[in-house]
């Protein structure tokens, strides 16, 4: 991929997410989650083949589903004509979302020069903070092990804000106890999540969205997809891996990866010719989910631009079979 400037494939790509949200869409409520996650993977490596990129997956689907799949890290996908390409795919972020019919799932892909996206496996988590252009120069590597309350007054500052004024993203779970307290005492807004840190990212790093910040510990996969958007976007991320099992800090360890290292998104991926598209599955605050009526279907996008700064919304009509 490096042509200058280099070809807008994003309007491809959203051809491959709306693809994948029309095939999960289905399943919305359906209580399977095997079988939502088999018919996403489907349609997704389905469009994909017909991409013109000569494409490898650094952060694939395995271990997702019980059979290998062709979305697995280091296939190849594409036609194989076109950019080389690193491929990060997420079918569904928010898969129990769509099984039990809750708000925030969303497909999405991202594509960026071959060998400039940071190879997370076999890390499963990683610390993240996320914040819009505005606050982006608060965010400095001592927030990684200040207490909340430190990192909100400067988020503030930054944004001209009071701290009771900020509205902080954080995935609703038992590991996230003390972080939610610390932000409650602070005198900040907590805005729980269900599940999907990549959407939650994605309104973080957007100026003016509502939401100030994205803090905790979520999937290392989709920090690195984070990473790729609030790029793309011109907001600012700190990462951290943050192993949750004894497994995982073994598996970590003896890949030889550094738990210690604080990654910025420039780390995480080093190019700035990123495309990234994502559908709507389920309701959500970044993206509305598919809504289906007779042989009609409809889809909300978000296509961004890295090189270009371009930020696309696509409201899509679909003709659908009945079946
Ligand atoms: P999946 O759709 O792959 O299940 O991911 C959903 C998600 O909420 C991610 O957005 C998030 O990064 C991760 O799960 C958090 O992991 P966990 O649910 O184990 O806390």
């Amino acid at each position: 991929m490096d042509q200058t400037p280099s070809r807008n494939i994003g309007l491809d790509l959203v051809r491959v997410t709306e693809a994948t949200a029309l095939t999960a869409g289905r399943w919305l409520g359906l209580g399977n989650r095997e079988m939502t996650h088999r018919a996403a993977t489907e349609a997704m490596s389905l469009a994909l083949a017909s991409i013109n990129i000569d494409g490898y997956i650094v952060i694939g689907e395995e271990g997702r589903l019980k059979e290998h799949t062709p979305l697995d890290t280091g296939r190849r996908v594409g036609t194989g004509k076109g950019p080389e390409v690193d491929v990060v795919v997420d079918p569904i972020d928010g898969t129990n979302s769509v099984v039990t019919g809750l708000p925030g799932a969303i497909s999405v892909v991202c594509v960026t020069p071959r060998y400039s996206m940071w190879d997370c496996k076999p890390a499963a988590y990683m610390d993240k903070i996320i914040v819009d252009a505005d606050a982006a120069d608060a965010l400095i590597p001592e927030c990684m092990d200040a207490p909340a309350g430190w990192t909100l007054a400067a988020i503030a500052r930054a944004k001209g804000k009071s701290i009771r004024d900020l509205q902080i993203i954080v995935l609703d779970r038992p590991r996230h106890r003390d972080l939610i307290d610390e932000i409650r005492k602070a005198g900040a807004r907590v805005l729980l999540r269900p599940d999907g840190d990549t959407a939650g990212a994605l309104i973080a790093a957007t100026p003016g969205a509502g939401p100030d910040a994205l803090m905790g510990i979520g999937g290392a996969s989709e920090g690195v997809t984070a990473a790729c958007g609030v790029k793309a976007i011109g907001g600012a991320m700190l990462a951290r891996l943050a192993p949750q099992s004894e497994g995982e800090w073994e598996a970590v360890k003896t890949a030889g990866i550094d738990t210690k290292r604080i990654l910025t998104c420039d780390e995480l991926v080093s190019s700035n010719q990123i495309f990234l598209a994502a559908t709507g599955i389920t309701d959500g605050p970044l993206l509305n989910g598919v809504e289906y009526w007779g042989q009609q279907a409809k889809t909300y996008s978000l296509v961004l631009r890295g090189e270009t700064g371009t930020r696309r919304t696509i409201h899509a009509e679909h003709r659908v079979s009945l079946e």
